[in-house]
């Protein structure tokens, strides 16, 4: 293709979301209104103001830098709040008003696109993303991406396709349906793509070596499931409740039944009575709270390394073995603890991790706000009237799991939360401690606190504990 016959660069474009609308109020001060409620954005100059209303048809983002005239720099602030709130969605357009390319949905926190120049490489698909249709959109995802993006032309998805082996830039161009260079950008950006090195393959080119030890499903399964890394509703939402409900107890088959004996009371074994007597606990007594005695007591009974060896495999590979009172899959261990401690006696208020081997908790430094953004969360998805004493997170090592195990590695983690939880719960039970688990947690906030790539070391099951409040206490 030609000089000529290329397309206009297309312009990246912040525009407001469907059902949003902006309102100046008195003293320069502005406000979004959406689905009947409002968010207060703050102050603003008269000239951020004039600027503001592009926003309602796509205030252009590309080509933006550090010169920018003040009200630029107020313009992005008033972008990235709304951002932060699902307010904003961005376009890649043929220019303000032009035919949209695709729409680039956020799907983290603060995710918001910028298009850099492109080297002199070859490009390819990441082998994260998918193509798949979304009501009548067809959308491009993967678990690896800040953004969804639904596309806008039926030939994007065969220049999207193409990139399924690597290409340079001057091969794409010559494609006589090639959105741009500023599209490709935009794939690299959320990392569908990426430039290619032949000298590394395109597994381990793709990143670190830790995203080589995933899988495409086990991947998408985790943080489609989780919450922080999509913007997709979750939760007790009952989106299946027009279907009738599966019946809490299973229909008997039809066969020869045979009655078993049931133990009785009197010869309950102490298992069967530990197992009987636990229940979730979500309510806390901040008068009493848990101790560091105890927290030293459960974590010992319950968590800690109790021996290390090396197992020799079938397979001629040799396998270190670092083993708890729980069983675990393939004897991976891969489950670490950490605590957000709110209240413990003789404890700092601050977040550890539980260091099994050593038996001793290591503290690591957060802010106020992400602490408290955690123990925030477990007392929401508990719907308790005060915050957990202690609120454990519990996050796999994923790659002891997938570095052996093809096919199911992520299936095998949550097998072993279930197991971890259940033990947890017990060792709560016998020391007459509350606990409660906790189904979902948010990957990206247990990242930021921790500095670890999410898909390295990340959050897969919370529980919370603490000292429980007499039956019936408020
Ligand atoms: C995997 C798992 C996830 C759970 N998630 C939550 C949760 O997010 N919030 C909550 O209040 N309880 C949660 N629970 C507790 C269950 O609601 C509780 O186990 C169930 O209602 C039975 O009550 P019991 O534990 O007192 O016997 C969870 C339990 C499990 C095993």
């Amino acid at each position: 293709m030609n000089d000529e016959s290329r397309p206009a660069p297309a312009l990246l474009l912040a525009k407001l979301g469907p059902r949003v609308s902006l309102k100046e109020e008195a003293g320069g001060v502005l406000r979004a209104q959406f689905d009947g409620e409002t968010l207060l954005l703050g102050k603003f100059s008269a000239a951020a103001l004039r600027r503001a209303s592009e926003l309602a048809t796509g205030w252009p983002l590309s080509g933006v830098g550090e010169n920018d005239a003040p009200e630029e720099k107020e313009l992005r602030g008033l972008v990235q709040r709304l951002a932060l709130h699902g307010l904003v969605e961005y376009r890649l357009s043929r220019g303000a008003g032009g035919q949209d390319i695709v729409v680039v949905e956020p799907q983290i926190r603060d995710y918001r696109p910028s298009l850099q120049k492109l080297g002199a490489n070859r490009f390819v698909l990441s082998r994260f993303a998918y193509l798949r249709r979304r009501g009548e959109d067809l959308v491009l995802e993967s678990p690896l991406a800040g953004a969804t993006l639904r596309l806008c032309d039926a030939n994007v998805a065969s220049a999207i396709a193409r990139l399924a082996t690597p290409r340079s830039l001057a091969e794409l161009r010559n494609e006589p349906d090639f959105p741009g260079e500023e599209f490709l950008a935009l794939l690299i950006d959320c990392k569908f793509a990426f430039a290619s090195d032949p000298a590394k393959g395109l597994r381990a080119g793709e990143g670190d070596e830790d995203l080589a030890l995933w899988e495409f499903h086990d991947l998408l399964f985790h943080v489609r499931s989780t919450n922080g890394r999509h913007a997709n509703p979750t939760g007790g939402l009952y989106a299946n409740a027009h279907l009738p409900q599966p019946p809490a107890v299973r229909p008997a088959w039809p066969g020869p039944t045979i009655e078993l004996a049931k133990i009785a009371d009197t010869s309950e074994s102490a298992i069967a009575a530990l197992l009987r007597s636990r229940r979730s606990e979500r309510v806390f007594d901040d008068a009493h709270p848990i101790t560091l005695a105890e927290v030293a007591e459960f974590l010992d009974g319950a968590a800690r390394i109790i021996s290390r060896q090396k197992l020799s495999e079938d397979e001629g590979e040799e396998m270190e073995i670092a083993a708890r009172p729980y069983p675990s899959g393939g004897a991976s261990y891969e489950l670490e603890l950490y605590l957000a401690v709110d209240k413990c006696d003789g404890l700092e208020r601050g977040f550890y991790h539980y260091d099994a081997d050593r038996h001793a908790l290591v503290a690591i430094a957060v802010t106020q706000r992400q602490l408290e953004a955690i123990i925030d969360d477990g007392q929401c998805a508990m719907g308790a009237p005060r915050p957990p004493q202690i609120m454990i997170t519990i996050a796999a090592r994923f790659g002891r799991v997938s570095w052996k195990y093809s096919g199911f590695a992520y299936s095998l983690v949550l097998k072993d939360v279930g197991v971890l939880m259940q033990t947890l719960y017990l060792m709560a039970t016998e020391m007459q401690l509350g606990a409660c688990a906790i189904g979902v947690g948010d990957i990206d906030l247990f990242s930021r606190m921790t500095g670890l790539p999410f898909h390295v070391e990340g959050a897969v099951g919370q529980m919370a504990i603490g000292r429980a409040a007499a039956q019936g206490a408020p």
